[in-house]
């Protein structure tokens, strides 16, 4: 596979934000701990950290995210948006339309969404993302998007445990598209919706979101540590919370958790 270049992605990229510094590694423990680091010492937004392989790789709710050397994309970036901090979360869905509409884009490949941030082919989850913070008195000084995608491993190169539950662009079409296309692809689509986002057009990023849900109107559990409930997705508020319907009939707001449905037991 074509090694990533700094100076390949900077000729192709049309953006005014995104990508506007890029830091580009072989090895690296983990893009999102880098850029943490950058951000706290004061790294304008914008800046994309990418590496070949991690070996560190973070995933959600401290698991280990499998980032194998030239077979993904494994990249973070640094914003720091001017919103109220309730309006974080939005970053995770609209990181979730962005990789969503690429993949659309540079393959033929139908994508499905799992709150809140998890993308699937086939059922099978082909993108992670995870989405840090940092607070300063009350506001939102900096966030970093971290985004991992699948582009060429082979069923046999995930270990048992994920060989059921994690899928790659090459398992599903048999080819592997060309890593800085698809991610030229994914900057450019999250400019705009982090652009629409900053102009309050939130409603575009939640109905695109919405479009795309594997569970809208089914039932699903949702396990938050030892607390666990069940109810039928009815979608998300303006926050990006998901908005759940139990079997008394209320509506109850869940801000972070993790989605189990009957179809689709990915974690
Ligand atoms: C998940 O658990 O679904 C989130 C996985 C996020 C992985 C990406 S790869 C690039 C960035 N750096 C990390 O250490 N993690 C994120």
């Amino acid at each position: 596979m074509t090694p990533i270049n700094r100076e390949e992605i900077q000729s192709q990229l049309r953006n005014q934000i995104i990508g506007q510094k890029i830091l580009a590694f072989g090895d690296i423990r983990s893009t999102n701990e880098y850029a943490k680091r950058l951000a706290r010492s004061g790294e304008p937004e914008g800046c994309l950290v990418i590496a070949e392989h991690q070996t560190r790789g973070k995933g959600r709710l401290n698991r280990f995210w499998y980032s194998p050397g030239g077979q993904g994309l494994w990249f973070s970036i640094i914003l720091r948006p001017d919103i109220e901090i309730k309006k974080s979360s939005l970053f995770a869905l609209l990181a979730a339309v962005s990789v969503s509409q690429a993949i659309e884009t540079v393959t033929t490949l139908k994508t499905e969404l799992k709150w809140p941030n998890d993308i699937l082919v086939h059922g099978k989850k082909m993108c992670g993302i995870l989405i840090e913070s940092d607070l300063t008195r009350e506001k939102l000084d900096f966030l970093v998007m971290g985004i991992g995608i699948n582009v060429s491993q082979k069923k046999k190169d995930f270990d048992h445990n994920l060989r059921n539950r994690a899928t790659s662009l090459f398992i599903e079409t048999k080819y592997s598209p060309n890593r800085i296309k698809l991610l030229i692809a994914v900057l450019h689509s999250l400019e705009s919706y982090y652009e629409k986002l900053k102009s309050g057009q939130v409603a575009e990023i939640l109905d695109s979101w919405l479009l795309k849900c594997r569970h809208r109107e089914k039932p699903i559990i949702i396990h938050q540590g030892h607390y666990e409930c069940e109810g039928i997705f009815e979608g998300v508020d303006e926050y990006g919370r998901m908005v759940l319907r139990t079997s008394d009939g209320n509506t109850q707001i869940v801000a972070s958790g993790e989605v189990f449905t009957d179809l689709n037991l990915t974690a």
